[in-house]
């Protein structure tokens, strides 16, 4: 674990770092013919990808016999919202340069939009209750707000559905992985009913 986590972490690194080799055309890199939207989209996928992955960790550890990986879920949580978050920057500054009217208009004129905007707002309290202090205090209440982690991944691979234009393979593929992992958690809750436990 004292060499996983820092690893990991170097690893959540690597879609910042190589937007940041496109953008600064290290060693020829480029971010091809429409650079905002490679970066908006590289951000994009990788909040979802991370979403997905600290939903799984719960599952693995329950299959894999490891509770140890419980360990590594806040780390991939916060990566998730980080990159989620320089999505929706990108998106503000670069593609809409912050003018109000369109980023309004645009919010509650495109379905797509409006569920992205919608998950990012549920994800920020549970970035702000991700700390130990916040898991105490908020005792049974922590983990009730936390499953909004359930419904923010559906809403993700929805807005990234609807935007597909032509290939929707990722984003089914996605919807699936999720599916499963929701579905092991109901499976788990009618076998074991409900017990208070914010580490599991
Ligand atoms: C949990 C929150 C969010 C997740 C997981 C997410 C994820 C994604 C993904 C995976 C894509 C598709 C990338 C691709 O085609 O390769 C996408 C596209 C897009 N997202 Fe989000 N997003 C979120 C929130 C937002 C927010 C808050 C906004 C703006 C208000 C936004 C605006 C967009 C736009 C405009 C595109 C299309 C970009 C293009 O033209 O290709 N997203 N998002």
């Amino acid at each position: 674990m004292r060499l996983l986590k820092p690893a990991l972490f170097a690893l959540c690194l690597l879609p910042l770092v190589a937007v940041l080799v496109r953008v600064f055309e290290f060693g020829g890199a480029t971010l091809g013919a429409n650079p905002i939207e490679s970066i908006q989209d590289t951000f994009g996928r990788w909040g979802l990808r991370l979403l997905l992955v600290t939903l799984a960790i719960t599952p693995l550890r329950d299959w894999c016999g490891a509770p140890w990986l419980i360990g590594l879920r806040r780390m991939l949580g916060l990566f998730a919202f980080g990159y989620v978050v320089l999505h929706f920057v990108t998106w503000l500054i670069l593609d809409q340069s912050m003018y109000w009217p369109g980023i309004a208009d645009d919010v509650s004129r495109r379905p797509f939009i409006t569920i992205g905007f919608i998950a990012l707002l549920l994800l920020l309290p549970l970035a702000l209750t991700s700390t130990n202090r916040a898991m105490r205090r908020l005792g049974r209440r922590w983990k009730s707000l936390h499953r909004l982690s359930y419904l923010i991944v559906l809403l993700g691979v929805w807005h990234y559905y609807w935007q597909a234009k032509a290939d929707t393979r990722e984003p089914i593929l996605y919807f699936v992985i999720a599916s499963v992992l929701l579905g092991w958690r109901g499976y788990r809750l009618f076998r074991h009913g409900h017990r208070f436990n914010p580490f599991s």
